[in-house]
This record gives C-alpha cells, sequence and structure tokens, in this order.
C-alpha cells in the first residue's frame, strides 16, 4: 500500500450492516475494486452500554476489511438523522471567504442549537434577487460535536484515519450523478429504505432541492413481525428477509394462493401495512412539500434503493400509491467491475451500497 495514497474507501457503518468500498479511477471511468458487506450482531448490541456497542461495531467494520481485503485506512463516512440538521438558506450577498469568517453568526439564525454545540460546513449553491437585493442561496450543514466525536472515536478503534464526514442523502447524490443519463433533468427522489432511517434526495437534474431522514424503516418491520410471531430479532428478520412480501391489491389472489401454504407471509403483510402507511404519509408530506416550495415542479420518478428496498413489492406499492413509476437504483450502471467481483455479490449487494459508493467518490484531491 502507498501510504501517500489519494485514495480513501467509502465506509457506510449503518445501524444494520456495515458497508465498504473502493473505487479506482480508471481511463476516466469509476472501477469498483472490492467490496464487503456485514451484518451488526445486533442482539449482542442490545445488552451492552454505549461504549461497548461502539466496540462491537468496531469490531464489524475490521470483519468487513478482512472479508474485502480492502487495505486503505483512509475513509469517507457519513452521517445521518437527528446526527445532522441541514437547512437551505438565503443570505446576503457575500464571498465564500467572507462567510467562512462569519459562518457561525448567519447560522445562529437558522440552527436551533448553540454554536459551539455544533460543527459546521457550507456551501454556496448560487445567487438569486429578492426585493432588489442581491443574495446568496446557500446549504448549511451542522452537525452536533458530541456525535461526530463518537462517530470518529468508532473509527479509530478500527483503525482507520477518518477523511471526510459527508451526509447520507449526499453521498446518494453524487452515486446518482454517475449513474444518470447524461441528459436528463427531470425531478426524481432517491428514497434509500435502511433499518432505522429512511433518506429522501429530492433532486432537478443533478441539484438536490429537499432532503429528509424519516425515522420509519426496515427495524420497524421486523419489530411487528417479531411481536406477531413471538420470535427473536434476528429469527423475525430472517422471516421477513426469506418470506415477507407487501400484498398489493390486485394481486391479492397471486399472495394468498401461495399463503395457502403458508399463512405467515399474509400475516407479516398485514402487520407490516400500518407501518408501511406511515412511512407513504411521511414520503407523500416531503413531495407535497418540495412542490409547494418549487411553485411548477412535481415529483416525476422516485428512485429506491437501501436494504429495505428488498423488500418484495415495496417498489409497486409506492408506485401504486404516489403515481409515479418506482425503480430500483442501478448504483452500478456507470461502474465498471473488477475480475474478483462476481455478477451474484453484484446483485445481491447493488441495493445496499449506494450512499456507500457516493461516499467512495470524494477522493482526495491534495
Ligand atoms: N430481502 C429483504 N426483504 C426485506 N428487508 C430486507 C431484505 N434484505 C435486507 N432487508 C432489510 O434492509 C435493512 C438493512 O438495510 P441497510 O443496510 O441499507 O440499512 P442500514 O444502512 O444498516 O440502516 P440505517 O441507514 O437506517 O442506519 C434491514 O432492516 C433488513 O431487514
Ligand atoms: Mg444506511
Amino acid at each position: 500500500m502507498n501510504l501517500f495514497s489519494k485514495t480513501i474507501v467509502g465506509l457506510d457503518i449503518g445501524t444494520s450492516s456495515v458497508k465498504l468500498v473502493e473505487l479506482k479511477k480508471v481511463n476516466d471511468r469509476w472501477k469498483l475494486m472490492a467490496m464487503g458487506v456485514t451484518d451488526i450482531p445486533r442482539e449482542s448490541l442490545d445488552t451492552k452500554n454505549p461504549d461497548q456497542q461502539r466496540l462491537v461495531v468496531a469490531d464489524t467494520i475490521k470483519k468487513t476489511y478482512e472479508k474485502s481485503g480492502i487495505k486503505i485506512k483512509k475513509v469517507a463516512t457519513a452521517l445521518l438523522g437527528e446526527s445532522i440538521i441541514i437547512r437551505y438558506v438565503k443570505m446576503p450577498f457575500m464571498t465564500e471567504e467572507e462567510l467562512r469568517k462569519t459562518i457561525s453568526k448567519e447560522a445562529e439564525q437558522h440552527i436551533p442549537l448553540s454554536m459551539d454545540q455544533v460543527v459546521l460546513d457550507f456551501q454556496i449553491l448560487g445567487e438569486s434577487q429578492e426585493d432588489g437585493q442581491r443574495k446568496i442561496d446557500v446549504l448549511l450543514v451542522a452537525s452536533k460535536n458530541d456525535l461526530v466525536d463518537q462517530h470518529i472515536s468508532t473509527l479509530k478503534a478500527a483503525g482507520l484515519t477518518p477523511t471526510i464526514i459527508d451526509v447520507d442523502a449526499f453521498a446518494l447524490q453524487n452515486i446518482y450523478e454517475i449513474n444518470r443519463l447524461e441528459s436528463n433533468e427531470e425531478t426524481v427522489a432517491l428514497i434509500n429504505v435502511g433499518a432505522t432511517w429512511t433518506t429522501i434526495n429530492i433532486l432537478e437534474g443533478i441539484f438536490t432541492r429537499f432532503t429528509r431522514d424519516i425515522p420509519v424503516a426496515g427495524n420497524d418491520f421486523t419489530k411487528e413481525i417479531q411481536k406477531e410471531f413471538n420470535l427473536k430479532f434476528s429469527e423475525a428478520e430472517e422471516l421477513k428477509k426469506v418470506h415477507g412480501a407487501i400484498s398489493i391489491e390486485e394481486e391479492e389472489f397471486t399472495l394468498s394462493s401461495v399463503s395457502q401454504k403458508d399463512d405467515r407471509v399474509l400475516r407479516m403483510s398485514d402487520v407490516m401495512t400500518p407501518i408501511l402507511n406511515k412511512l407513504l404519509g411521511e414520503i407523500r408530506r416531503s413531495f407535497d412539500y418540495y412542490e409547494t416550495q418549487s411553485r411548477k415542479k412535481t415529483v416525476e420518478r422516485v428512485i429506491l434503493c437501501g436494504g429495505s428496498a428488498k423488500l418484495k413489492n415495496l417498489n409497486r406499492f409506492l408506485a401504486g400509491k404516489l403515481g409515479v413509476p418506482v425503480e430500483h437504483f442501478g448504483v452500478f450502471r456507470n461502474i465498471e467491475m473488477s475480475k474478483n467481483i462476481d455478477v451474484e455479490q453484484q446483485s445481491d449487494k447493488e441495493l445496499y451500497l449506494g450512499v456507500c459508493l457516493g461516499l467512495a467518490l470524494r477522493q482526495l484531491e491534495s
């Protein structure tokens, strides 16, 4: 390994699994050199205090490194959910340099936390005129100090060097940009359904217009199944992965014929439905908010990923209810594959890797 390598790897530490990828630029195209996905042993987490839990996660990261054969220890990682606050705000016109000096004063008005509790970052997205005054459109990201510190201590416990701490929603945007069709200017909603969080990023072309993390996802389905069948979490998880499906009205017949042998399928669908409706309600609220803000534009397509996008019929359920096409995110569409990554691994893990690939794209410039 070259210690001075500019290459960093993408490491996505989810609440249920750790994902790791190494990307390399070869003749202007990205190539996936190696990858690894490992479940975090959840039952061993439940009984432990936060410090011990972080060690379990660090241990899972180490295992993922071993399995993947990846040696590079410089990582780009991300935070999401309650660890971060994202705001799109208008500020009086100033240069980037000027803003850097006054950012915490400006941010005070928009972030409901004291400035000494947060790490701030910003990006100037563009300029606009308001009431005859020159303004800048700024993306503000604040992350809570203590949560950033805990995140870094997990990385250090795994023997890693943190280089970039990003945000899940923006990592998704990165990988979308690589894979979309050149001319595609439509409004799409990227939706990553994980274990604890569902991340939405609404983009016009390649520009993010709205992001939100909703605290409803795969674990909520599993917990309902666990209660219904009186199982351990891991057993419910397995049952959901192998036999779980959402019943679609026009398909009631097909699903019930499957379930003559196994009525668990219908029972699972029934207990998952209230959670699913809650998730749908939150997605609709996000779309409504975006559509009110943007006035003319509407979400034209949903691109779905995350481990829970594998839940059978989730895509069809959302398409029916939202009234727009819903497709699975082909995160590898424009990525070349190294020979040691087999086709089965690719199709099995593709939906998991959106955020992680987006992180690995943030290669260091100097
Ligand atoms: N075949 C499947 N059917 C249903 N759910 C599945 C399937 N495969 C994986 N999942 C679910 O995907 C989730 C894990 O996805 P992912 O790895 O994207 O989450 P995470 O990144 O660990 O979580 P988060 O980002 O919310 O912290 C789990 O809830 C798991 O049960
Ligand atoms: Mg995740």
